[in-house]
């Protein structure tokens, strides 16, 4: 098992894997960690759908061309989950509150998800695997990814993570700097500087981009991620909650 500092300061996506399985005590660990996640209220608003099925993750690569998902051993799906709480206060008679009509609900779920997903990513690279979320089977068809996976209502996808004995070893991206990411006490409120901190910032992903191994671009930081937040805006989140029976009015 590898040391929290290595463990959190290597840790980089991986999206080629080793055909090899993953040893059950492996899958073992990652589940505990999952299940002793920290979550809002201890509410545990989240579920995880644990795919082996080679055929289920031809479909799921079918439909968002993202092939870590047919050629990872193991893909788990973190979903926003309110239908556990509601089966068992429907059946001791109690009332549910409107927790998928309001944005904090629907917040917890995601928040819920998300911190489950990060505990499975550092229980899987303390181990050895690698591990790549995949957040294209939340967006690309939402509807198709639910009935795949016979979703109920009140269960959304938050993201998927694709795991698996890593056949590459990419680099660390570069990321912000402490400066930009901690602000001290309060909000920064030098822009100047802070904007010649993030062209700096800039700059350094340019070059990471065009000098990195295993295929280089052009790309910069903050267009090309503009570029991915364009497409984003034709995502239907939304009406996707919404055939999920949430119906958020405040
Ligand atoms: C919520 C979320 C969704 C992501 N979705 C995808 C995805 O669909 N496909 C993919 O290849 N990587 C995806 N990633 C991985 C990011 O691209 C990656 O974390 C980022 O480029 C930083 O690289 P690093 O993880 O190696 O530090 C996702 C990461 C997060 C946190």
């Amino acid at each position: 098992m590898k040391d929290v500092k290595n463990t959190l300061l290597e840790r980089t996506s991986v999206r080629r894997y080793e055909r090899e399985a993953i040893p059950e005590e492996t899958m073992e660990f990652i589940f505990k960690a999952v299940e002793n996640t920290p979550t809002s209220y201890n509410g545990q608003q989240f579920s995880v759908i644990d795919i082996s099925d080679q055929a289920l993750k031809e479909e799921l690569y079918a439909l968002t061309n993202q092939k870590q998902l047919k050629t990872c051993n193991r893909l788990l799906i973190f979903c926003s989950d309110y239908n556990k709480i509601s089966l068992l206060a429907k059946k001791k008679g109690l009332t549910v509150p409107p927790f998928t009509d309001t944005m904090d609900g629907v917040t917890i779920g995601i928040i819920d998800a998300s911190l489950a997903m990060m505990s499975a990513v550092v229980a899987a690279e303390a181990a050895g695997l690698g591990s790549n979320c995949v957040g294209y089977l939340r967006t690309v068809d939402p509807a198709k990814v639910a009935e795949l996976l016979k979703l109920p209502k009140g269960v959304f996808v938050v993201c998927g993570l694709a795991l698996g004995v890593p056949r590459e070893h990419p680099d660390l991206k570069p990321k912000q700097p402490t400066s930009l990411v901690f602000h001290k006490n309060h909000y920064r409120q030098d822009d100047d500087k802070m904007i010649e901190e993030l062209e700096a910032y800039d700059e350094v992903v340019k070059h990471y981009n065009a000098t990195r191994s295993g295929g280089t671009s052009t790309n910069d930081w903050v267009a090309h991620i503009l570029d991915y937040y364009y497409h984003a805006m034709d995502y239907r989140i939304l009406d996707y909650l919404k055939a999920q029976g949430y119906d958020v009015k405040r």
